[in-house]
C-alpha cells in the first residue's frame, strides 16, 4: 500500500458506538503519538462537539467528512487512509459505498455489522475486487462475531498442538452476560426485516448454516439453528439458543472455508445459553426460546415492528457508562472428537465490560489497529476476523481490550 496520511479513520465518531471507539484509541494510543487517526463522519459539528467531550487530549485530532451519497468524495476520504473503521449503521442502508471504495482502492476496512443479507451481497460484490486490490474488508468485528471467530482460531490452534489434529466439534456456550441495547442496533434489526418484506431471499439465507460460505462452498454437517431448548448431560443443565448463534456460526464456518479448511471438511460448530442448575433450568430455557421465537414471529408484522421500534431506544441512544462498566460476560468453548474422549479442550474468553457496548467498542478500535499496524499474511478480499487478523488480533485483545483466553 502507497504511504498515506491515516492508520485509522472512525468514520461515524459522531455516533452512540463510534465515539466509544474513539474514546478507546485515545486512551490507548493518544490523539498523535504511535497511531495517526481522525474522527470522519457526515456532519462536521457534531464531530467537533465529540472532540471537545473527549476532552484536551482530543484537541489535535482532526476531522474529516464525507457523503455517503457521493462516490468521489467516499472515494477521497478513503484514499487518505490504511483502515477504515465504521460504526455508520444500519450498514445495510448506508454501508455499501464505502465498501466499494475500500475495495476498488486497496483499503482495509473493519465495521460492526451483524446484516446476514447485507454481507452475503458484500462478498458477493466486492470480494473478488478486494482480492485482486489487497484490501481486507472484515465484517463483524464486535461481540458479533470476534469471541466466536477468533475462540474457535485459537481453540483450534491450541488442540492441534496438544493432540496433532483439529477437533472435529466446537461448542460455544454462553455462561454469563450483563449489558444493554442501543438504538443504531435496533435500526438494524428492524431494517432488515423491512428488507425481508420484500426480498424472499432473506429468510432462507439467515436459515442456511453455510449463508456466508463462497459460493460452490455452502454445504457441510451443521444444521440449521435449534429453536428449543436442549438439555446438556454433561453439564446437567438446559440450553437455550444463543441469541447472536445465527450471525457467529455462520462466520466461523466461512473462517473455515476461506482458509482452505484447517478445522477439516467435517467440523461441526454451535452455540447456545446455559441457564441456571436447578428446578428452574427448564421452565428459564423455555421461556427463554419461547419468548425469542414469538418476539420474531410478532417482529415479522410491519405495524408491530412499527409499534416496538418507537418504544425501543433510538439511534444515538444507548446503555449509560456504569451499564458498561459494571458489564461482562463469560464464554466457554469446548474442543473435541469422535477419536478420543480425552482428546478435548476448554478454552473460557472473559470481557471486562458490557459486551455490546464497552467490549465491542475494544474489539473494533484493536481491529483497526490491527489492520494498520500488525505484519499480517492474510491476502485481500471480503474476509473474517480470524482469517484477516488471526493470532495478531488475539494478542492485542488480551493484551489491550480487558478480554481474557484462559485454557
Ligand atoms: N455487532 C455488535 O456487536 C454491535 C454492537 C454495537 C453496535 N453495532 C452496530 O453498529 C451500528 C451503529 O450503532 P450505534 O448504536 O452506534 O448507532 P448510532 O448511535 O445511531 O450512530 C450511527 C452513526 O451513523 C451516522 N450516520 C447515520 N446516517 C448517516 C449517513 N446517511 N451518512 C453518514 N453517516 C450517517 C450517524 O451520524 P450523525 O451523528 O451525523 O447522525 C452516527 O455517527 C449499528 O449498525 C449497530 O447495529 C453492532
Amino acid at each position: 500500500m502507497q504511504a498515506r496520511e491515516f492508520d485509522v479513520v472512525v468514520w461515524g465518531a459522531s455516533g452512540f458506538t463510534g465515539r466509544l471507539v474513539a474514546e478507546h484509541l485515545l486512551t490507548r494510543y493518544g490523539a498523535d503519538r504511535e497511531l495517526r487517526w481522525a474522527l470522519g463522519g457526515r456532519n462536521a459539528a457534531r464531530l467537533e462537539a465529540v472532540r471537545s467531550e473527549l476532552g484536551a487530549a482530543a484537541a489535535g485530532l482532526p476531522i474529516l467528512t464525507a457523503n455517503i451519497d457521493d462516490a468521489a468524495s467516499l472515494a477521497a476520504l478513503v484514499a487518505r487512509t490504511r483502515v477504515i473503521c465504521t460504526t455508520v449503521g444500519p450498514y445495510a442502508l448506508y454501508g455499501s459505498g464505502l465498501v466499494a471504495a475500500c475495495a476498488a482502492s486497496g483499503t482495509h476496512y473493519c465495521d460492526l455489522t451483524g446484516e446476514v443479507q447485507w454481507m452475503r451481497r458484500m462478498i458477493d460484490a466486492h470480494h473478488e475486487t478486494a482480492r485482486q486490490s489487497g484490501a481486507r474488508i472484515v465484517h463483524t468485528c464486535g461481540f458479533d462475531s470476534i469471541p466466536s471467530d477468533l475462540g474457535v482460531f485459537d481453540l483450534q490452534r491450541a488442540f492441534m498442538e496438544r493432540f496433532g489434529r483439529p477437533a472435529e466439534r466446537v461448542a460455544f456456550r454462553g455462561l454469563e452476560f450483563r449489558g444493554g441495547f442501543s438504538g443504531g442496533t435496533i435500526a438494524s434489526m428492524l431494517n432488515m426485516l423491512n428488507e425481508a418484506d420484500h426480498d424472499a431471499s432473506i429468510y432462507p439465507l439467515l436459515a442456511d448454516p453455510y449463508g456466508l460460505n463462497p459460493a460452490g462452498e455452502r454445504h457441510g454437517l451443521d444444521g440449521p439453528e435449534p429453536a428449543l431448548p436442549a438439555f446438556d448431560n454433561e453439564r446437567r443443565a438446559w440450553l437455550t439458543p444463543f441469541v447472536m448463534a445465527s450471525i457467529n456460526t455462520k462466520v466461523v464456518r466461512r473462517s473455515n472455508a476461506l482458509a482452505g479448511y484447517p478445522y477439516g471438511h467435517d467440523f461441526r460448530y454451535d452455540e447456545a445459553t446455559v441457564m441456571p442448575h436447578g428446578l428452574w433450568g427448564f421452565p428459564a430455557a423455555l421461556a427463554m426460546s419461547v419468548a425469542s421465537a414469538a418476539g420474531m414471529a410478532a417482529m415479522r408484522v410491519p405495524s408491530v415492528r412499527r409499534f416496538v421500534g418507537k418504544r425501543l431506544p433510538q439511534p444515538g441512544e444507548g446503555p449509560s457508562a456504569a451499564v458498561r462498566e459494571s458489564g461482562f460476560y463469560l464464554l466457554e468453548l469446548t474442543a473435541s472428537t469422535r477419536v478420543s474422549a480425552a482428546q478435548r479442550l476448554t478454552l473460557r474468553i472473559r470481557g471486562d465490560r458490557d459486551p455490546g457496548y464497552g467490549s465491542t467498542a475494544r474489539m473494533l478500535g484493536e481491529s483497526a489497529v490491527c489492520l494498520a499496524q500488525d505484519a499480517l499474511d492474510s491476502a485481500g478480499g471480503v474476509l473474517t476476523p480470524a482469517t484477516a487478523m488471526g493470532g495478531a488480533l488475539v494478542r492485542r485483545l488480551t493484551e489491550r481490550a480487558g478480554i481474557t483466553f484462559e485454557y
